[in-house]
């Protein structure tokens, strides 16, 4: 048996892709409850700017800023590193860091970009955290999914293959945080360490913006309609449902959108299929 958590204000929650968008609602919702919040950032002007409007916003001093460019397993190993030095427990590990990319890039590790950032990011910082998530148990991991989910190209995972589709990459990445999720909930299973997946909806976004991705029409498309999509502070509230609301304590393997399960695509209810990219990711992530 797990203790019960303590109250928010004493709780330790780190936030990927914390200067924008659902990442940065959900740091100042946290941080407005009195959380200690760890802003994981890759721009040192955005991360500071955000983080002191937080701040100013929540009255909180417990936001710190951490910079780490998500697409290089270096700066995240250097990430992980800095956080244990500093916190030697971790309630709350949000991946939301995501992006999407025009056309094929390699990170510094000679992986295709969407893949880096999106999937084996969030597997390789997880895996890293685990012991002060572990120390702090009953803790939670939400992984930020989406619900444009491409089967996985086992064969062709880096993009070598076929020719490169923005969405695809980025559906095929983000399919592996539903992957992720549910083995890794089978291996944390009686930890007290829980983790799920949430689909947010979709949501007024930069995303993919820093990158390139979006051109002028669908930037044209978001100026024109993008008042009638929910902000992102709408969005942020079934990501804090599974990260904080007493109804989720002890509920790991699951996928999630407003609230409620939703049914996962067929090929992440396969466990096999599951174990094959852990072990995939593991080999591409050096992780032993
Ligand atoms: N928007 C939607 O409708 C929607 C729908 C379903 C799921 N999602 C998911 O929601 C999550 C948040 O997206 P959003 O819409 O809030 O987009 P956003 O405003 O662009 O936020 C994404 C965040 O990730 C950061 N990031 C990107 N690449 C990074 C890297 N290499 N290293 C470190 N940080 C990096 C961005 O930093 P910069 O500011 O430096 O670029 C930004 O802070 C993503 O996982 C996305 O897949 C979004």
């Amino acid at each position: 048996m797990h203790d019960q958590p303590p109250p928010l204000a004493e709780r330790i929650a780190l936030v990927t892709g914390a200067n924008s968008g659902l990442g940065r609602a959900v740091v100042g919702a946290l941080a407005g409850q009195g959380a200690t919040v760890l802003m994981v950032c890759r721009d040192a002007t955005r991360g500071e700017d955000a983080r002191h409007e937080i701040m100013a916003a929540t009255g909180n001093p417990q936001v710190h800023l951490f910079v780490a460019d998500l697409a290089s397993q270096a700066a995240i190993r250097g990430l992980a590193a800095r956080v244990r030095e500093r916190f030697d427990r971790l309630h709350l590990l949000i991946n939301n860091a995501g992006t999407a990319f025009p056309a094929r890039r390699l990170s510094p590790d000679g992986i295709e970009m969407a893949l880096a950032v999106n999937h084996l990011a969030p597997f390789l910082l997880t895996n890293l955290l685990l012991e002060p998530l572990r120390t702090a148990a009953p803790a939670r991991i939400v992984n930020v999914g989406t619900r444009i989910n491409t089967a996985m190209d086992f064969h062709d995972l880096n993009w070598e293959r076929r020719p490169y589709r923005l969405m695809q990459a980025y559906g095929q990445s983000k399919l592996g945080n539903l992957h992720f999720t549910f083995e890794l909930a089978r291996r944390l299973a009686g930890s007290g360490v829980t983790v799920n997946c949430c689909f947010p909806g979709v949501f007024r976004s930069n995303l993919g913006g820093t990158d390139g991705a979006q051109g002028w029409f669908w930037r044209t498309v978001a100026l024109l309609l993008g008042w009638a999509l929910p902000t992102p502070e709408q969005a942020a509230r079934g990501v804090l449902y599974l990260a904080t609301d007493p109804a989720m304590a002890g509920v790991t393997g699951g996928y999630y959108s407003h609230r409620k399960p939703i049914p996962a695509p067929v090929q992440t209810q396969d466990p096999a299929a599951n174990q094959r990219l852990w072990a995939i990711s593991a080999d591409l992530t050096r992780l032993t």
